[in-house]
């Protein structure tokens, strides 16, 4: 213990230990912190993305599956339509992390990749039923401290909104069987819908992809209405669209944005959340 550092700066020394931490503005960062921890758990909320924010980018020099991975490497889905899944990855992905492209280049794309890729899933005519054992067979992780982070949340009844462009029941599933999923967790998403014998039909209400976050986040209004005495924010992301996650929130004071740079990140990139 050295009584000349503030706890603030025994804190960030500690997470500089363990991680590749940048900050664009320390003082700054340090300000908001001041501020959110001046006004109490009881005015925060946290809005997170899941794939590759939540869950694990790679493990043992292994990437680690999306929501969509999970879904489409499972045998819910015949070999011939993994592969033309496989295909889409193949050409969209390198575009979705393209840093040379600016986002209104790559939106159309995106839109395009998410409509194939959910048309190719509804053909497949996936069993409600067989969600659970994909998502167990699957190599999904959550990051390292995921434990704390779910369980401290709900223990101060801080809420949690995890805003994916994954797919919903995936997600849920993921974070029942890691049991997390507790009763401060909302989650928006794309769901699939079922007919009565439990076949997958088609996708509910507008897709939500990378890119439309904030048209996502306009739509939930009643949920940022229920939370607007929590005008603090912890917002997490990998993708520079999930910047947009927290344009929902009314009577903002404080927004601190942290992101996970993952894949072929740009400076660029790293600097719209350094703060
Ligand atoms: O939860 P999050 O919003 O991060 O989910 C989006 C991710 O899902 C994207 O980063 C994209 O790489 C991935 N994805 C996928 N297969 C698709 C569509 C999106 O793996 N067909
Ligand atoms: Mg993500």
């Amino acid at each position: 213990e050295n009584p000349q550092l503030t706890p603030f700066e025994i804190f960030f020394k500690e997470i500089e230990k363990f991680s590749k931490l940048h900050m664009k503005d320390r003082d700054r960062v340090q300000e908001i912190l001041q501020s959110m921890q001046k006004a109490g758990s009881k005015t925060l909320q946290v809005i997170s993305d899941f794939d590759m924010t939540l869950t694990r980018f790679e493990y043992n020099g292994k990437r680690c599956p999306t929501c969509h991975n999970i879904l489409e490497r499972s045998d819910a889905i015949s070999s011939d339509c993994k592969k033309k899944l496989q295909e889409l990855l193949d050409k969209y992905y390198p575009i979705e992390i393209d840093s040379t492209l600016s986002v209104e280049e790559k939106l159309p794309l995106m839109v395009e990749w998410w409509t194939k890729a959910h048309e190719l899933l509804v053909n497949q005519k996936i069993k409600k039923a067989g969600l659970a054992k994909a998502v167990k067979d699957s190599e999904a992780k959550l990051r390292d401290g995921y434990q704390y982070f779910f369980d401290h949340l709900n223990e101060h009844s801080i809420p949690l909104l995890i805003f994916s462009a994954g797919i919903g029941d995936i997600l849920e599933e993921v974070i029942r069987q890691t049991e997390v999923f507790h009763p401060n967790v909302k989650v928006i998403s794309n769901y699939m819908d079922f007919d009565e014998s439990g076949v997958l039909k088609a996708f509910k209400g507008e897709l939500i992809h990378i890119y439309n976050k904030k048209e996502g986040a306009l739509l939930n209004t009643g949920h940022f209405q229920e939370l607007r005495t929590r005008t603090n924010v912890l917002l997490l992301g990998d993708s520079l669209g999930d910047l947009n996650m927290a344009d929902g929130v009314q009577d903002m004071e404080n927004i601190l944005k942290i992101g996970f740079l993952n894949d072929k990140v740009s400076k660029k990139h790293a600097r719209s959340y350094a703060h």
